[in-house]
């Protein structure tokens, strides 16, 4: 049997963490994988409130568990769900994957077809991020 690839370790992660995911709402359960330039895996998966704004994307979970950890820099992220072609990133988790790991590969999958991996830059989902301004306190 052949080796399995580092994409697809990272899929099969977002896979494993999908099954964890809490979407009484929508019923709609993504997984992701975030892997750091030093090699640990850090998953997350959707969890949604009975106020609806209040939902966490995977994305975002998996993103805040790995820099809450300590790790800083990334080099892939897994998204997973059942979606013909696989969950896009959101707007928001664009703007934060911008802003903390700018480098990552996107790997994007439908849970049903795992070996059908999609890849994308964030600089392609996101080409111009917010950047914030700084404020001379002074002035204002
Ligand atoms: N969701 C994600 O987890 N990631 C995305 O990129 C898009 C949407 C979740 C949020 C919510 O729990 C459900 O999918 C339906 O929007």
């Amino acid at each position: 049997m052949p080796k399995a690839t580092e994409p697809d370790r990272l899929v099969a992660a977002a896979l494993e963490a999908r099954s964890q995911a809490v979407a009484p709402y929508s019923g709609f359960r993504v997984g992701a994988a975030l892997l750091s330039t030093s090699g640990e895996i850090f998953t997350g998966a959707n969890v949604e409130s009975a106020s609806f704004g209040l939902t966490c994307c995977a994305e975002r979970v998996a993103l805040f568990h790995a820099l809450s950890q300590g790790a800083r820099s990334f080099r892939a992220i897994a998204v997973v769900a059942e979606a013909d072609d696989g969950p896009m990133p959101c707007g928001a988790c664009r703007q934060l994957l911008a802003e903390y790991a700018p480098n990552v590969r996107i790997l994007i999958c439908d849970s049903r077809k795992p070996d059908r991996i999609r890849r994308f830059r964030i600089s392609q989902l996101l080409p111009k991020p917010f950047v914030l301004a700084r404020v001379d306190s002074a002035s204002s």
